[in-house]
């Protein structure tokens, strides 16, 4: 049987923050869902997730989501004093086996450090059928990731005899290596798979005298192979995977090397990015075929874009926006959460939408605030138009029906509703309540309407 322990209840101070580590996003995503995901990918149902520093918001931010596997849902193990991720491995692990009832001779857990964002599923894979290769007596009772990095400052080294290539003898520490140590490039990633009654066994024999005063996990391991028990190590070839978030100078460097992979990811699916080094994109955000992503241009996490469309130069592009096939936005365009544009609509410079759906065809080119709207099909909204959806205490909804015409500088204060084919005249304010109805005619400052024989009606 297998489980999986998600370490993540360091305070990660060297992140110098008041929010918990796991919770700091990653391309718009917070650090947690990562290695969640990973554990999704690679099918395992159990999963032991120990918190500690912020405990509460990290539960929140995870707790009510339903996860796609097996019943799926997190066990959540409390380290209530961060002692270490040997300590923190343990809690886990009692925490599985207590929910599990199953005998730790045959259940192998995977350890997993909570800040390993880019690692993929398939070298994790590749562990675990690694650890349970060959028959049951000639098993490693803890097998690891070893990544060989051409920096490999802030990680735990991996100490061999005789030096490079031979038997795995030691984990040491950064903070206690000596310079000797320093200089092997060879790396404990930060994530096991254990016998678990290995890891019981040996946390045992570990104690807190190293420099950070913390059960260390890798002395766990360490503990074993001295004691003769089989240790193997499976090493990483691709290092980008091994980026650990530490400080935000590596979140940063995470970010980037993700960033690049999912923009090729797009390419790579029929979409057309013009200059990569300019266009940020997150992750969990879909672009259909054909699209094309001009240069300049941020598109945060939850964005839809269907096929077709043209995201023009500083335009931003906020989580819960929806943009149908073949709409142009942009340049400098800004959509907010809630924005929905129908096919073909479009939305040009200087233009914020948020929260409001414009239908087919419609077209606001120039200058203008759409907040709370329900905007119909070919409408045409002129430059400058304003939708006033805020009292002063309360946002209200504007609704202008199909193929109305909004003159420039018009400011339609919510609640309103334009009716079918209605025209507002260029400077019109028209007043909450007072709607438009199909087919009218309004103008001035407020607005009425204007008949045919008699110009403005009374
Ligand atoms: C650890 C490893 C190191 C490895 C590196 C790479 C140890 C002692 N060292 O160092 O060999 O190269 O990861 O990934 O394990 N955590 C807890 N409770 C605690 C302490 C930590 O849950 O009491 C969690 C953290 O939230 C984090 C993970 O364990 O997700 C790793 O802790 P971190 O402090 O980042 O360990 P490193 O110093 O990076
Ligand atoms: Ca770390």
């Amino acid at each position: 049987m297998r489980a999986v322990v998600v370490l993540a209840a360091g305070k990660g101070k060297r992140m110098r923050s008041d929010l918990p580590k796991v919770l700091h996003p990653l391309l718009g995503i917070p650090l947690l869902e990562y290695p969640l995901e990973l554990v999704e990918a690679l099918g395992i149902d159990h999963k032991a997730v120990v918190v500690g520093h912020g405990s509460d918001l990290v539960k929140e931010t995870f707790g009510g989501r339903g996860r796609k596997t097996g019943d799926g849902s997190i066990i959540w193990a409390v380290q209530e004093e961060q002692l270490g991720t040997g300590h923190a491995a343990y809690v886990g692990l009692q925490a599985l086996l207590a929910s599990l009832k199953t005998n730790p001779e045959s259940l192998n857990v995977v350890v997993l450090n909570g800040d390993l964002p880019l690692l993929r599923p398939a070298t994790v894979a590749r562990l675990i059928e690694s650890h349970e290769d060959g028959p049951e007596e000639d098993r490693a009772e803890v097998t690891l990731l070893s990544c060989r990095k051409s920096d490999p400052a802030g990680f735990g080294r991996i100490v061999r005899e005789p030096a490079a290539g031979g038997d795995f003898v030691s984990i040491i520490e950064e903070s206690d290596a000596d310079a000797a140590t320093l200089a092997v490039r060879e790396v404990n990633v930060g994530t096991y798979v254990f016998r678990a009654s290995t890891l019981l066994e040996f946390y045992q024999k570990t104690s807190t005298e190293n420099q950070q005063g913390e059960f260390y996990l890798t002395d766990v391991v360490v503990e074993a192979a001295k004691q003769g028990r089989r240790v193997k190590t499976v090493s990483v070839r691709d290092e980008s995977e091994t980026v650990q978030i530490n400080s935000r100078t590596e979140l940063s460097r995470a970010s980037e090397v993700l960033r690049q992979s999912l923009l090729e990811e797009h390419m790579d699916a029929g979409v057309t990015i013009d200059d990569p080094a300019s266009t940020y994109i997150e992750k969990g955000v879909r672009i259909g075929k054909d699209a094309h992503i001009h240069p300049f241009v941020a598109i945060y996490a939850g964005v839809d874009i269907g096929r077709d469309a043209h995201v023009h130069p500083f335009t931003v592009l906020r989580g819960g926006v929806t943009i149908g096939s073949g709409c142009e936005v942009g340049p400098h365009a800004h959509l907010r959460p809630g924005t929905e544009l129908d096919e073909g609509a479009s939305v040009g410079n200087f233009v914020e939408v948020k929260n409001s759906f414009l239908g087919k065809g419609t077209k606001a080119r120039h200058l203008s605030y759409i907040g709370d709207g329900i905007v119909g099909r070919k409408v045409n909204i002129g430059a400058g138009t304003i939708f006033a959806n805020y009292d002063g205490e309360l946002k209200h909804t504007t609704v202008v029906k199909d193929k109305a015409f909004i003159g420039s500088g018009t400011v339609l204060v919510a609640p309103v509703t334009v009716g079918e084919g209605a025209i507002t005249g260029a400077g019109s304010v028209v007043l909450r309540h007072h709607d438009v109805g199909d087919g009218e005619v309004v103008v001035g400052v407020p607005a009425r309407k204007l008949t045919k024989k008699k110009g403005l009606a009374e």
